[in-house]
């Protein structure tokens, strides 16, 4: 009987698998795309808990004090509340950041707000933060604390905050202790006003306030690194001012990027792009590429680099570490290629070490970098 459950449940051959990797494809792409992500949550809950096979250790990555089993992680956005946490690490993931959390539940923007532009395989979503609110986010992060793995947590402000900082503040204290590594979200597009967290003067304090919470609360819940996760769509002139504050202020890493509200002329499914909200997936590439290589060479490695924005296969994943990514995330790109993408990246990156490219991941960080930052401004 547990054989027929767990064939049942195996993702590669089961009903569950199956019904996964239909996700992936044309005809279930046909369901509204947030009812799509809802059965995508639904059904990973139902996979039984299981280990992935040990990663090559030349995928091993240290950073910010943490060892990532391999590079690969799975952006916030996808597991905004911490549902499927340990089934996500299950399908080969290095590491999960769930959230957006804000501080209180919040129901986000009326839908429909998420949208696909198939010609494009690109995204928009304007969810705005929904979020089930710190309480249960914790109460859910704390019950598989045993489990291990890496689990960053992805935190924002409420809608309605009088005192924005704070909110941010009052979730450091609370999620430090259940979270292998805390972001901080100022670049969110869809929550009005937020994106001015990036101005220097106010992120300067933000950021001063978020280190002096962190290292208060660091005896009882140990080291909790800081990450910023900042907008593509910054000027180089704001880019400059939020790295040289990141610096001064000691923050652990960044993350390039969010989604961009711009709409890239290349876009084919012009009647969707027109839709409010923020652009990811591959049409977001060029943009968020070129960003973290302008982020790389400006932190002059001063803290590593999480590059996120369009990676669809092991091609753009090793393109995002030679600009200067230590780690990967992904979300988008999972809409329209399903779980087999995660496994695909990994072999491409062990195929470049095959190859001889280098000895380990890290010798290739940032390589492109200096390069990229010298040729035309992508469109
Ligand atoms: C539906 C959706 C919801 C998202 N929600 C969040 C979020 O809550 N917090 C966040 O920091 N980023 C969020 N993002 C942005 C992603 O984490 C990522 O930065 C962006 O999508 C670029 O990566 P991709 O092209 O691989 O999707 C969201 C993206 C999508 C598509």
């Amino acid at each position: 009987m547990a054989d027929r459950v767990r064939g049942l449940c195996h993702p590669e051959h089961s009903l569950i698998g199956f019904f996964l990797d239909r996700l992936t494809r044309p005809l279930f792409r046909s369901l509204d795309p947030e009812d799509a992500h809802g059965l995508a949550i639904k059904a990973l809950k139902l996979l039984p808990r299981r280990h992935p096979p040990a990663d090559d250790s030349r995928l091993m990555v240290r950073v910010f004090g943490l060892n990532f089993p391999n590079p690969l992680g799975i952006a916030p956005g996808f597991d905004k509340h911490a549902e499927v946490v340990d089934a996500l690490l299950g399908q080969g993931f290095g590491f999960v950041e769930i959230g957006t959390v804000t501080p209180l539940p919040q129901p986000g923007n009326p839908r429909p707000r998420l949208f696909r532009l198939e010609p494009d395989q690109g995204v928009i979503n304007r969810l705005g933060f929904n979020s089930q609110g710190g309480d249960v986010v914790l109460a859910r992060l704390a019950a598989r604390a045993a489990a291990g793995g890496i689990v960053g947590v992805n935190i924002g402000a409420n809608k309605e905050s009088s005192d924005r900082a704070s909110d941010y503040v009052g979730l450091i204290e609370r999620v430090a202790p259940v979270a292998s590594y805390v972001t901080v979200n100022i670049s969110s597009p869809n929550t009005p006003g937020l994106r001015d967290l990036q101005q220097a003067a106010t992120l300067d304090s933000l950021l001063a306030r978020i280190v002096e919470t962190r290292d208060r609360v660091s005896p009882r819940a140990g080291p909790t690194p800081v990450l910023l996760k900042i907008a593509p769509d910054l000027s180089l002139a704001e880019l400059d001012d939020v790295v040289g504050i990141a610096r001064s202020r000691r923050v652990d890493g960044m993350i390039v990027g969010n989604t961009t509200i711009g709409r890239p002329p290349t876009l084919r499914d012009r009647k969707t792009a027109s839709e409010a909200g923020g652009l990811s997936g591959r049409p977001l590439y060029p943009l968020a590429t070129r960003m973290l290589a302008e982020t790389y060479v400006r932190a002059e490695g001063a803290f590593p680099l999480v590059g996120v924005g369009g990676i669809d296969s092991g091609a753009t994943a090793l393109g995002k570490i030679r600009a200067g990514a230590d780690l990967l995330q992904i979300y988008s790109a999972l809409v329209y290629r399903g779980l087999p993408l995660i496994a695909e990246i990994k072999s491409a990156l062990t195929a470049a070490l095959d190859r001889g490219e280098a000895d380990k991941l890290s010798e290739l960080v940032g390589v492109d970098a200096a390069a990229m930052t010298a040729e035309p401004w992508p469109v």
